[in-house]
């Protein structure tokens, strides 16, 4: 089986580091022309030489995936989209607003969460829907979090910006279908990223031991993983996989 995407241009946002990084190269390595998106143009320039060292095309395009005006003019400006992976998303740092006991929260705490994860992932998919749809073929991929899946405590705000990511995927799956685009959500568990490198350096630490008791498959995520999914997702195997969420957790949760 050959997952060959050769002629199709992806978009990925949040492209920058971690798991968006590694879905950008795993595209690029399957012979796609990546598009690789960051809010932050230096990391978004490095993706893009990373790549291309690696024998990969890729240009960058910095933008805000909150700003619909920033959005619209990057997407005019690089072509038609063939698939659209959004992945920039903010689970918020500790301390942060809106992490934390939901009762005393803010509201105003759910805003960054809100219009990063969900807000962007709308902005995005509307700037590149048209094309698709003029093309009758299309893919959105959307990365959401199991805490939308299943709830986090002390993340709210993420499990319902998550949540309604998701809601969105499947309500685009079925206004679009028809015209050859498929959309559908890919609910990561604990990935090992640069963020989190420092508990898993020490997969022996009891913090480390008591995440991985919850997964069947103990290890975290590798961003590597992420990547292989999504590709094949856009690829004409998965043409009959729309509106799903695809858990990929190493079994933290099933999907019945
Ligand atoms: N890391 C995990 O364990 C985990 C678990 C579940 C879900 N996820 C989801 O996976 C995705 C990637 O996570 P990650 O750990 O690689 O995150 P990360 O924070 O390491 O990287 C996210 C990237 O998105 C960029 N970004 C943030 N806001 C942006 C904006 N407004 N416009 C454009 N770019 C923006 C950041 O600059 C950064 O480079 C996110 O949607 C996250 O919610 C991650």
């Amino acid at each position: 089986m050959e997952l060959d995407l050769t002629g199709r241009r992806v978009l990925v946002t949040g492209a920058g580091q971690g798991v968006g990084l590694a879905i950008a190269e795993a595209f690029a390595g399957a012979g796609a022309t990546v598009v690789v998106n960051d809010l932050d143009p230096a990391r978004t320039q490095a993706a893009v030489e990373r790549i291309a060292a690696g024998g990969g095309r890729a240009t960058a395009s910095a933008f805000d995936v909150t700003d619909p005006v920033a959005v619209a003019d990057a997407v005019a400006a690089c072509g038609p989209v063939d698939v659209l992976v959004n992945n920039a998303g903010n689970a918020g740092a500790e301390g942060f607003g809106g992490r934390g006991p939901f009762a005393e929260s803010d509201p105003q705490d759910w805003e960054p969460f809100i219009r990063v994860n969900l807000y962007g992932a709308m902005h995005c998919s509307r700037a590149v829907l048209p094309g698709m749809i003029e093309s009758g073929w299309g893919r959105l991929i959307t990365i959401v979090s199991d805490a939308g899946r299943i709830g986090d405590p002390g993340s709210a705000a993420y499990s319902a910006a998550k949540a309604g990511s998701a809601g969105l995927t499947r309500a685009l799956a079925r206004e679009n279908g028809r015209f050859g685009i498929t959309a559908n959500n890919l609910s990561l568990g604990t990935m090992r990223t640069d963020a989190t490198e420092a508990l898993w350096s020490e997969p022996d630490s009891d913090r480390a031991r008591q995440i991985l008791r919850n997964y069947a498959i103990r290890r975290p995520g590798d961003p590597g993983d992420a990547g292989a999914v999504a590709v094949f997702l856009a690829t004409e195997h998965a043409s009959w996989i729309t509106g799903q969420t695809l858990p990929l957790n190493g079994g933290y949760s099933f999907a019945l």
